[in-house]
């Protein structure tokens, strides 16, 4: 496993086996509840982040406690029904909290319960003064295929706040596998934190995996910063740390095992 300082100065990318390299992000966040017990975590949902999840709650089982830790999530859907399991408030307890002692009143989410204009923008606005006043100590993200990050679709302003997105095509495409295969099943509207928002976290841990996310890795730490790209804003982060796997990182221009 290497540990290497990537072309841009801030971006640090660590590379290795997916085991090793959930291990390295959890041990971030362990460090941190040692230290702040009472610490925000923002939570990304997807398939990235599934190994640093599943490396927490054994962390947890061997003793690590987040009973006094808050948590916010990223995005979500607008318009499942509550007990959808797609929901990413039901996503989240499912592949973390719920395994958790956590308490579930300190998990936050946008609610995707909203149909007017007006709805909408009580939301969003509830929801960026509440991420912005509990302040993220360590971001979860993943990756896009298209260089999105959380629902900040390619064109998304920087400095943008939490809002209403459409998701492009191809995000409903690669979001379909969740939704039995059916693009036709998948919400285009969700609501996320924007890139302003991810932006003001102190510390951000970006996951990705797999030969399919070798090119956003390569163009998010080695591309042109440009809002073509949301991802590539990572540039511009004094903190951010991504962790991915040997095939994820075999784009990379400087050598890393
Ligand atoms: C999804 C989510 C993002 C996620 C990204 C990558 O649409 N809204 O928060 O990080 O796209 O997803 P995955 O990790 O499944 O590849």
């Amino acid at each position: 496993m290497t540990d290497t300082r990537a072309g841009r100065p801030s971006v640090q990318v660590v590379v290795g086996d997916a085991q090793q390299v959930a291990a390295r992000a959890a041990d971030v966040v362990e460090e941190l509840l040692r230290e702040r017990p009472d610490a925000v975590l923002g939570l990304a949902t997807g398939s990235s982040p599934e190994a640093l999840y599943a490396e927490l709650v054994r962390r947890h089982e061997r003793g690590l406690s987040f009973a006094r830790t808050r948590a916010v999530l990223l995005d979500e859907y607008v318009g499942l029904p509550a007990e959808h399991p797609q929901r990413y408030a039901n996503v989240i307890r499912r592949e973390l909290t719920d395994a958790l002692d956590i308490d579930p009143a300190a998990v936050h989410s946008l609610s995707g319960d909203v149909t007017s204009p007006e709805e909408v923008a009580a939301e969003v606005a509830r929801y960026e003064d509440l991420v912005r006043g509990l302040g993220v100590d360590v971001q979860v993200l993943g990756i896009g295929h298209d260089g999105h990050l959380a629902f900040n679709m390619p064109g998304t302003p920087f400095d943008a706040r939490t809002h209403a997105e459409e998701l492009s095509a191809s995000t409903v495409q690669a979001n379909a596998r969740f939704f039995g295969g059916d693009p036709g099943a998948v919400p285009r509207r969700v609501l996320t934190q924007g890139l302003g928002t991810i932006l003001a976290a102190r510390r951000l841990l970006v996951l990705a995996d797999g030969e399919d996310k070798a090119e956003a890795v390569r163009r998010t730490v080695e591309g042109p910063v440009s809002e073509d790209w949301p991802a590539s804003v990572l540039q511009r982060h004094p903190d951010v740390t991504l962790y991915v796997d040997t095939a994820a990182g075999s784009l990379l221009n400087a050598p890393r095992a």
